[in-house]
């Protein structure tokens, strides 16, 4: 069903917009969630004319690939008809008392009744003085129609931080009206996390401390800093991956089953999931988490982190972050879950990997035992798309035999092609009112809780950067942290 709304977006002449939410809202006209009743406000600093503000949307949308094969197509033009820029000043009450008129003058005009999002997508540092003046300012309407607050991370830097930031904007906008983007939770296979786990007897049935022995999440980027290292010199590998999308994947992955699948029951696994990870002491900082900088390749083709542009002689942030959480989730009380990160690694790849334990006796050996393979269930998010599922089948005439097989399951390019994009997904659910897939802030705050245990104890000592090489798999003691429980990772390039 098409939804009528009115999108303030703060933040309109930036990157965000440009390559994600342009597209994004375009992908929706195109498929009629947006018909004809909507109407977007850019503001930003710059004094652009409607006019200019149309041809960038055109752009964008062009940029993104989504008007090939459309010459004779007016519908970029059409949807970009839509688009109205303000020029604007986020401390500037006047601006605010501008964009009320204008608001209001559009909801008439395109009979909106009241619906309205606001979408920051600026740095969080104006999170509070923009909600404090839409509120102020009477921009959130009050009769029937939703008042919805979007907002990007990174939601702080610690526990802290985040604590006001959230403070900050709940005095205009309720929990149920914030929606924290998180764009792991937009990605079709990390939204399909729980219908695997519940929605299969099989899988449903082994989930458990008894039948699973370690989870392992890998989120490997085989590109570098790029030009962001403004932003990654005060954010790093912790802030910038776990605390968000790792901390997001370990609740879907450990947290029990809800009895019903909606946001509200879904929401309240999710937080006790995430508060039952063990909160470590210093000391087990140290025995648990491990941390990287690359620095150049065995070929010396690739920078190091340390000499790339805008990133200091002697940085001591992390590219890197390998570290093992233990839940106390009841039925996974104890299993360990390996998880790591990092940028310049061998490939690409993000990859859930479920092991299960090994039978107690192998009667399949003269050595009872002498260990089987074990099974290992491997979601692949990116850039594949599918189930790999490993376990021992007898081979070969001579014996009875068990060795290893794969039942693979990939998506096919055409199938990736039909799936929205994460942006398209949420935009579309925040416009539903759909909370399931965006970060409640209770989890936000507590995974900042784990995580700050781990950054004070960093912070307190001087790592022995760089660490790795570009294009490895990060350094020798993220593969120690396995080795040492007489593990290893599954996902593992360079085997
Ligand atoms: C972002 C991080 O949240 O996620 C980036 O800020 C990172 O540093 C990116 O590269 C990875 O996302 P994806 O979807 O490419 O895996």
């Amino acid at each position: 069903m098409n939804q009528k709304a009115l999108f303030i977006i703060f933040g309109g002449t930036g990157d965000l917009a440009y390559r994600k939410l342009y597209p994004a809202l375009f992908n929706l006209y195109e498929k009629g969630y947006l018909k004809e009743d909507f109407a977007v406000i850019g503001t930003a600093r710059r004094p652009w004319s409607n006019d200019h503000y149309h041809e960038v949307v055109m752009s964008a949308i062009e940029d993104a690939g989504r008007d090939s094969g459309r010459t004779n197509d007016d519908l970029p033009r059409k949807f970009a008809n839509h688009f109205y820029y303000q020029s604007h000043n986020v401390d500037d009450v006047d601006h605010y008392v501008a964009l009320r008129k204008l608001a209001d003058e559009l909801d008439e005009k395109y009979q909106l009744e009241g619906n309205r999002i606001f979408y920051l997508a600026m740095a969080p540092r104006f999170f509070g003085t923009i909600a404090g003046h839409l509120k102020d300012q009477q921009l959130l309407t009050d009769g029937d129609g939703f008042n919805r607050l979007i907002i990007e991370k990174p939601f702080g830097r610690d526990y802290p931080s985040a604590k006001e930031l959230n403070d900050s904007i709940s005095g205009s906008f309720k929990e149920e009206q914030i929606f924290r983007i998180d764009h792991y939770l937009g990605k079709e296979p990390i939204q399909s996390i729980a219908g695997l786990r519940f929605g299969n007897a099989l899988f449903n049935s082994l989930w458990n401390k008894e039948h699973i022995d370690n989870i392992q999440i890998t989120l490997a980027e085989s590109l570098g800093v790029e030009e962001r290292a403004g932003y990654y010199e005060t954010a790093g590998a912790m802030r910038d991956m776990v605390q968000n999308h790792i901390m997001q994947i370990v609740s879907l992955l450990t947290m029990e089953r809800p009895d019903v699948f909606d946001p509200s029951h879904l929401r309240e696994k999710k937080i006790e999931a995430v508060e039952n990870i063990q909160m470590y002491s210093k000391e087990e900082v140290d025995q648990n988490f491990v941390r990287g900088q690359y620095g150049e390749d065995e070929f010396k083709t690739q920078l190091a982190y340390r000499d790339e542009e805008g990133t200091d002689d002697n940085s001591q942030i992390e590219t890197f972050v390998a570290g093992k959480l233990i839940t106390h989730n009841p039925s996974l009380d104890g299993v360990p879950i390996y998880i790591r990160t990092g940028k310049r690694l061998t490939k690409k790849s993000t990859q859930v990997n479920i092991v299960f334990k090994n039978n107690d006796k192998n009667i399949f050996s003269d050595n009872p035992d002498e260990k089987l393979e074990t099974n290992v269930l491997t979601m692949h998010i990116e850039p594949d798309q599918g189930f790999t599922l490993e376990f021992n089948t007898k081979t070969g005439n001579q014996g009875y035999k068990l060795s290893p097989v794969h039942l693979r399951y990939r998506k096919t390019a055409a199938e990736k092609a039909r799936i929205p994009d994460a942006y398209e997904g949420l935009i579309r659910d925040a416009l539903a009112g759909d909370k399931t897939n965006f970060a409640h802030w209770h989890e936000v705050a507590q995974a900042w809780k784990i995580m700050d245990v781990v950054r004070n104890t960093w912070d307190a000592e001087t790592p022995d950067f760089p660490n790795y090489v570009s294009g490895s798999m990060g350094p020798q003691a993220a593969d120690d942290l396995l080795t040492r429980d007489g593990r290893e990772w599954v996902f593992n390039p360079r085997k």
